[in-house]
């Protein structure tokens, strides 16, 4: 039975919400009564996915964000803080991998998956943690990966850059906590989403037997559900089909 928890007093920010497990955290957290600001660079997909939550009567907005763009990811944190007055929950989805041995790997593949996966989740934290330590409170989910724990060829600057999302969250966490700030890590497998094709992944698992991008709605939604005194570290999810490989 899917959670039942009253997010209408709430702000969101989702960034890399155009697709996939964003895109499903947005359409969840809204549901739940969040007013949801979604961000990515794909204005039509945002767009979309705005236009999905208001078709089922919940309430979101979007802008155009490049996360690799200092300057982007601070105007949406803090027009988002002057227009609604608060920022409550911050969701950490943008990211990609290009598949590839490293030396088979351009510098510029390099840079993008460091920024897009790591730079980018750590600049979101840098502007919006001052907004949460006024409030005294706020709540951040970042997605790692099964990545961020274990060690895979040809995904090594992937593999750097999710290990990072989950030592920068593991420390911003000590840094926060007594301002009454969470901080969670996700860590799935695979994820029936676009990912796989963005990376030229072959991934072991059948498409229709990965995790559902819902599944990491689910999830996060649980992550804010606790109580106060409640902080989890990081929820590594697998498919429960084995793999094929
Ligand atoms: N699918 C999996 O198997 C899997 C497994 C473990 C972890 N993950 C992680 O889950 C997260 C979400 O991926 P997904 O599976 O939902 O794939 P997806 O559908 O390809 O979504 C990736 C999202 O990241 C956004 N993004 C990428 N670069 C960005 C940038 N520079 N600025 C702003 N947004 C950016 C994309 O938006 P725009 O292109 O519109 O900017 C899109 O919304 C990623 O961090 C990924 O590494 C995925």
């Amino acid at each position: 039975m899917a959670l039942r928890i009253d997010l209408s007093e709430k702000m969101t920010i989702v960034i890399g919400a155009s697709s996939g497990i964003g895109a499903a955290i947005a359409r969840r957290f809204a549901a739940s009564g969040s007013h949801v600001v979604l961000a990515a660079r794909r204005e039509e997909k945002l767009a979309e996915t705005k236009c999905k939550i208001e078709e089922s009567g919940d309430s979101a907005s979007w802008k155009k964000v490049d996360v690799t763009n200092y300057e982007q990811v601070a105007e949406l944190v803090d027009s988002t803080a002057r227009e609604h007055g608060q920022i409550d929950i911050l969701i950490n989805c943008a990211g990609h991998a290009v598949a590839k041995p490293l030396l088979q790997t351009t510098v510029e593949e390099l840079d993008a998956q460091l920024d897009s996966n790591l730079r980018g989740l750590c600049y979101s934290c840098h502007a919006t943690v001052p907004h949460m330590i006024r409030q005294g409170s706020g709540h951040i989910i970042n997605i790692g990966s099964i990545c961020s724990m274990n060690h895979y060829p040809e995904y090594a600057t992937y593999v750097a850059a999710k290990f990072g999302v989950l030592g920068f969250s593991r420390s911003l966490y000590e840094e926060v906590r007594h301002h009454g700030i969470r901080v969670n890590v996700l860590c799935p497998a695979a994820v029936n989403t676009a990912w796989a094709d963005v990376a030229g992944a072959k991934l072991p698992w059948p498409q229709d037997e990965r995790l559902q991008p819902e599944d990491l709605a689910e999830t996060a939604l649980f992550c804010v559900s606790l109580p106060k005194r409640v902080q989890v570290e990081n929820i590594v999810l697998w498919p429960t089909c084995e793999p094929t490989v």
